[in-house]
């Protein structure tokens, strides 16, 4: 193998352009030609690749977002677009990929090497945590810390007016980041797409709580099975039916997405980058390159995307026990 390309795809997360430096120069520094592709599959589709260089990824790994731009291709999902992206890689001699992304990009990924045999390693890209094969996920660090900075900040005005605060967190399939927030930033309740909620119960310890407790933050995951924070807020004001009581929302968005990463994301991003150009160079493909229990393991796609990683219940369990 000497030449491959790495490109970002579906959402961006903090620490992307650390997997990117890190491909970058792991590749260079075994002997590799490295592209980078624009705009992940929609870049692919259109030729939009270019050489990178060891300067190429200087001053980027303290930066969020991606240097090489990010997408969610509808074309990729049709033969033809596929069929233009192998085309376009073949043509400047590509003979191995580096997919940074989440279940969307490995997705994705998947599917062309079984139809065009490009060998193909991914990273795990998203805020989400939601990726089988990997403890954590480049992102999810620097998303829950800036989403526990907004809830510190809100738990300081919900105390001053005694109000009940709903926060919605990202996470349109999956609760990680709900959960780690709920137990960073104290919160009574966490609702996430996981497990049902139980909006009778809510309200019940909701009234209780109120008894000992002046103020309430509430962290809902964007999936939640009753809804959004908004209209989850609604429900439960109308059962509460208390006029005296306050009720906010606040939507975090993708505030969450931005920003410097961490040094977990950093260090997990060079990580499995590296061990993205090591694997290729093994003669790895269609898998991940992902840390589990701190060791650089690697992951079949097919796992990564069919199977589902499940939120830790004793996190569960420990906000409703520190809740009361
Ligand atoms: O997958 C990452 C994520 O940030 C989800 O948490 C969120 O639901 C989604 O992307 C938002 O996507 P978009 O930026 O396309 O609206």
């Amino acid at each position: 193998m000497k030449k491959i390309a790495v490109f970002t795809s579906g959402g961006d997360s903090p620490g992307m352009n650390a997997c990117i430096r890190a491909v970058v120069r792991t590749g260079i520094f075994r002997g590799l030609e490295v592209y980078g592709i624009q705009r992940g599959y929609e870049g692919m589709i259109e030729g939009d690749i270019k050489r990178m260089h060891s300067h190429s990824v200087s001053n980027i790994i303290q930066r969020g977002g991606t240097i090489l731009k990010s997408a969610r291709s509808m074309e990729f999902k049709t033969p033809e677009g596929r069929k233009k992206a192998y085309e376009n890689l073949t043509a400047l001699g590509i003979e191995g990929l580096v997919a940074i992304g989440g279940d969307g990009t490995f997705t994705g990924a998947k599917v062309f090497f079984e139809e065009f045999g490009i060998p193909t390693v991914g990273c795990p890209g998203t805020i989400d945590n939601d990726i089988y094969g990997t403890d954590f996920t480049i992102g999810f660090d620097t998303a829950v810390n800036t989403a526990l900075e907004a809830i510190d900040k809100i738990r300081d005005t919900a105390a001053a007016h005694d109000r009940i605060f709903f926060v919605e967190v990202m996470g349109r399939d999956a609760g990680f980041i709900a959960v780690e927030c709920g137990i960073g930033g104290g919160a009574e309740f966490v609702m996430v797409p996981e497990t049902k909620t139980d909006l009778n119960s809510v309200v019940k310890s909701l009234k209780n709580l109120r008894k000992s407790k002046s103020s309430s933050i509430i962290v809902v995951a964007e999936g939640d099975d009753l809804g959004n924070a908004d209209q989850i807020m609604t429900m439960v004001k109308e059962k509460i039916k208390d006029p005296s009581k306050e009720f906010k929302v606040t939507t975090l968005g993708h505030i969450q997405r931005g920003g410097n990463p961490t040094a977990r994301d950093r260090v997990l991003g060079s990580r499995c980058g590296m061990g993205a150009i090591d694997g290729l160079l093994a003669g790895k493909t269609n898998c991940m390159s992902g840390v589990v229990n701190n060791e650089l393991v690697y992951t079949p796609f097919s796992d990564c995307i069919g199977r589902t990683k499940p939120l830790n219940p004793d996190h569960l369990a420990l906000i409703d026990i520190l809740s009361i």
